[in-house]
């Protein structure tokens, strides 16, 4: 057994040989950041100050970056000694404790020719506290679960979900095609690690891929209803135009908000679009060649996930300050709930 200690905080926890560090935490009690526990998403990691640990297999979630900064997922990581993890965690987000509960599907609304708006009605008297950005499960009766980011700020009565019908997305397409009027369905959250650091007064970029808008939504709009104090700028990447589906949205925030910037990027736009074109991480690094001082967030598949850690990290970005939320459209490839 080794003794698991928290940076900046008075508990520690017991970890044995045969479990990871999550496992350990989660056991006993922890409020502990994960999401997939399977290497997959990058929400466990943590940095690790002292001691030795193990991954049990390679961190498919973490850069070489990362890795030379420290980093190790919790979710794959044994303990070999003592150790110390800086979990870089606010103390609020402490309270915020994973459960599960019914919510009943309250709209369906079409956003574009393949994103529908999902809104969720929390029961009566239940609270469901989140941080903007974090993401929920659904819980389904086959024993699987679909993860979604939660798209709206905490307003206590409503969970607004922005689902893509992708190919071989079986759950979006149930709720587009087949679910019932005012279906009642199981959730399990708040999950993930994505959400703004408020600890940190750098500019922030940040960059959402597709439907991983739909995070980077709530936390803005939490940070506007706030008061944004943040020269914060978005990239948002999609292949065409009609895959915007909130571009009027965003762009009423950029006449609104002095402090907020918007660009959209396409990668495949016609003939007489006049903005950003190519790969958003490459819009953004043309805009911004020298990251060293800034804070990213980014949101959207893997792919472009992995693209903009490296070119980042190459940029001079601090992992410290890069945050992600890496997901796959589909989600049909996650584990069974166990
Ligand atoms: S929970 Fe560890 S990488 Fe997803």
């Amino acid at each position: 057994m080794h003794q698991v200690y928290l940076a900046g905080r008075d508990n520690s926890f017991a970890a044995g040989a045969e479990e990871t560090v999550l496992e350990a935490g989660l056991r006993q009690h922890l409020a502990l950041p994960f999401g997939c526990k399977s290497g997959g998403c990058g929400s466990c990691r943590v940095r690790l100050l002292q001691g030795e640990a193990q991954h049990r297999l390679p961190p498919p979630a973490l850069s070489q970056a990362e890795i030379d900064a420290g980093y190790i997922l919790m979710c794959l990581a044994e303990a070999r000694s003592d150790l110390v993890i800086d979990l870089h965690q606010p103390a609020r987000l402490e309270r915020l404790q994973v459960r599960q509960l019914p919510v009943r599907a309250q709209a369906r609304t079409a956003l574009s020719h393949d994103v529908i708006g999902l809104t969720l009605k929390l029961p009566k008297g239940e609270t469901f506290d989140y941080a903007p950005g974090q993401y929920l499960d659904f819980l389904l009766e086959d024993g699987k679960r679909r993860s979604f980011s939660i798209a709206n700020a905490p307003n206590g009565e409503t969970l607004e979900l922005h689902l893509r019908i992708a190919p071989g997305g079986r759950f979006a397409h149930w709720v587009r095609d087949e679910m019932p009027e005012r279906a009642i369905l199981r959730i399990e959250g708040p999950l993930g690690a994505f959400y703004i650091r408020e600890d940190s007064d750098k500019p922030m970029l940040l960059m959402a891929g597709g439907s991983g808008f739909a995070p980077i939504k709530a936390m803005l709009e939490d940070q506007f209803a706030r008061g944004l104090k943040r020269s914060t700028q978005l990239f948002w990447g999609v292949r065409s135009r009609e895959d915007l589906y909130l571009d009027a949205l965003a762009r009423q925030w950029e006449k609104e908000q002095p402090l907020f910037r918007y660009t959209p990027v396409l990668s495949e736009p016609d003939a007489d679009w006049q903005g950003e074109r190519g790969l958003v991480h490459e819009a953004l690094l043309r805009a911004y060649p020298k990251l060293g001082g800034h804070e990213i967030y980014m949101s959207g598949p893997p792919v472009m996930v992995r693209s903009g850690k490296d070119a980042f990290a190459a940029a001079g970005l601090d992992p410290d300050h890069l945050f992600y939320d890496s997901f796959d459209y589909a989600f049909e490839t996650w584990p069974a709930k166990n």
